[in-house]
């Protein structure tokens, strides 16, 4: 049995109208990958921000190597060996990647800051994590996985005892999740204590050692990794989930959504599909093959070159947002700390954000009825939350994931683009979201998801687009098909082109 590095007692932490932690132990041994797991808002990020020092726990203390310590501030914790990833980046954006890994500590050189070292430096890091970009690329560009990535890279800068991440692989793809779990593992060996924070249940059992399970801020049991599926499912949620996915079947109407030859040259080309009345068309395809700039440039918030979008019948003018929300288009982005809220404002005003910029544009705003459309749609999606002016940005990821859900609900969008939709999402509140999908399309909408995750655009859709390359390859019909027959479309196409 290997010793106990750090270990935390009876943690508690308030904050106005909500018991966060409420009486959290955690024991860590060096060499072991231990999984906090927990429902959205249980406390996981809470416990880890207290952990790692941006955080004072209201009662309770923290022993290192069997000594009390206090942590103060971020940097106490990273001079005691604890180095952090924050489920929220905490890259800067306007610095390039180089930069942003020697953030705090550059190397200096007669006091100026060596950059030829410090390029050098991010070089050897980014070559670990498996990264291929330049130095001096401005972290603003990268896109979402790339940027988590490079907070990989930039925890591994500080020669960890105790490493912790919080949903590190929320964001990868199955590619970049292995290589983080080679690096994991390698680390692990070295005899670094853990600490991994994930929704994906699968990768329990292939990382960890051990579990600790979050119920409401306690700490409600810890367990071995391969404990079973169910069991850790029962244990975090407390209540039985209801099958994971419950696609009903659709009654097909007319067409909502259409775009046809849709172009933007270096990036897609010749994109046409339809998405009906009713239907949930599913969005596949490896990560870097379009999806993501295709639903944007439909939405009107990148441009494009040739074709056309046309929404309930109205052609939409391209790049024009106002528009399409008009038109009843709704666009659930991948990035919703970039893109889809205004962390600082509370949970009503940003659930009735495009709501507000319409009605301002028609002059008018009903504030009392907009209020009241927030709290239903903050019910419907089970929002956990002090109240409805609790600030965005202290609510916990996944609760924050369903309030840009629900600005659409306000909003009334009858065709709604998911990008990603339930990344960070526990089990339970993720059937909550398939269930609400379910009753959009049943009342007539129409939904096109963007999914990375197999299982969910297999278990979800009617029909599954696939993409290669900037182009559609292929389409199936969700029901009978399989994860392979998706993945052989996804990369025959990629494959077949280098002949070109
Ligand atoms: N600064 C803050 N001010 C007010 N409430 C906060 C603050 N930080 C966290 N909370 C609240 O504490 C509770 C626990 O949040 P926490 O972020 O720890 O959850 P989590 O387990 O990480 O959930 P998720 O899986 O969604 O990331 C939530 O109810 C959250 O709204
Ligand atoms: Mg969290």
């Amino acid at each position: 049995m290997s010793e106990e590095i750090l270990k935390a007692e009876g943690l508690r932490k308030t904050f106005p109208g909500v018991v966060a932690l409420d009486g959290v132990d955690l024991g860590l041994r060096t060499g072991e990958v231990h999984v906090l797991l927990g429902e959205n808002g249980a406390g996981k990020s809470t416990l880890i921000k207290v952990l790692s020092g941006a955080c004072h726990p209201d009662a309770g203390r923290i022993l290192m190597d069997g000594r009390p310590v206090h942590l103060r501030t971020a940097g106490d914790a990273q001079r005691l060996g604890i180095s952090t990833i924050y489920q929220e980046f905490n890259l800067v954006p306007q610095l390039t990647v180089a930069e942003n890994l020697a953030l705090g500590r550059p190397p200096r050189r007669f006091g100026f800051v060596a950059t030829g070292r410090m390029e050098q430096q991010a070089r050897g890091l980014l070559e670990r994590v498996g990264v291929d970009v330049h130095p001096r690329t401005p972290v603003a560009g990268l896109g979402i996985a790339r940027m988590q990535m490079i907070e990989i890279a930039k925890a591994l800068a500080l020669d960890a005892r105790v490493l912790i991440m919080d949903e590190p692989t929320a964001v990868l793809t199955t590619g970049e999740v292995a290589r983080l779990f080679a690096i994991v593992r390698q680390l692990r060996d070295e005899g670094v204590a853990v600490v991994f924070i994930t929704h994906h249940l699968e990768e329990i059992a292939e990382i960890g050692d051990r579990v600790t399970v979050l119920r409401d801020g306690r700490s409600v049991a810890r367990v071995p990794a391969d404990t079973s599926r169910d069991e850790l499912v029962a244990l975090m949620v407390g209540r039985p989930v209801g099958r994971q996915y419950p696609r009903r079947l659709p009654r097909r109407g007319k067409p909502l959504l259409e775009v046809s030859g849709l172009t933007r040259r270096g990036a897609f080309g010749d994109v046409s599909f339809e998405v009906r009345a009713g239907e949930v068309v599913g969005m596949a395809g490896l990560v870097g093959a379009g999806r993501t700039e295709v639903v944007r440039a439909v939405f009107g918030a990148d441009r494009y070159d040739e074709g056309e979008v046309t929404v309930r019948g109205t052609r939409l003018p391209p790049g024009d947002v106002h528009a399409a929300m008009e038109a009843g288009l709704g666009l659930v982005p991948e990035d919703r700390k970039g893109q889809g809220l205004v962390p600082q404002a509370g949970v009503a005003e940003n659930l009735g954000l495009v709501t507000m910029r319409d009605a301002t544009r028609a002059g008018f705003v009903d504030r009392a009825r907009l209020r009241s459309a927030a709290a239903k749609a903050a019910e419907r999606l089970g929002i956990r939350m002090a109240g409805l002016d609790q600030e965005v940005r202290t609510l916990s990821g996944g609760n924050q994931q369903k309030v840009v859900i629900g600005k659409w609900l306000v909003a009334d969008a009858r065709v709604l683009i998911l990008d990603e939709p339930t990344r960070g999402i526990d089990v339970g509140a993720k059937v909550e979201i398939y269930e609400l999908v379910n009753e959009l399309t049943a009342e007539g909408d129409a939904v096109l998801m963007v999914s990375s995750d197999l299982p969910e655009v297999l278990g979800m859709s009617d029909r599954i687009l696939v993409m290669a390359r900037g182009r559609l390859v292929g389409e199936l019909r969700a029901a009978g098909a399989t994860q392979d027959d998706v993945m052989a479309l996804a990369v025959a196409e990629v494959e077949g082109s280098h002949a070109e």
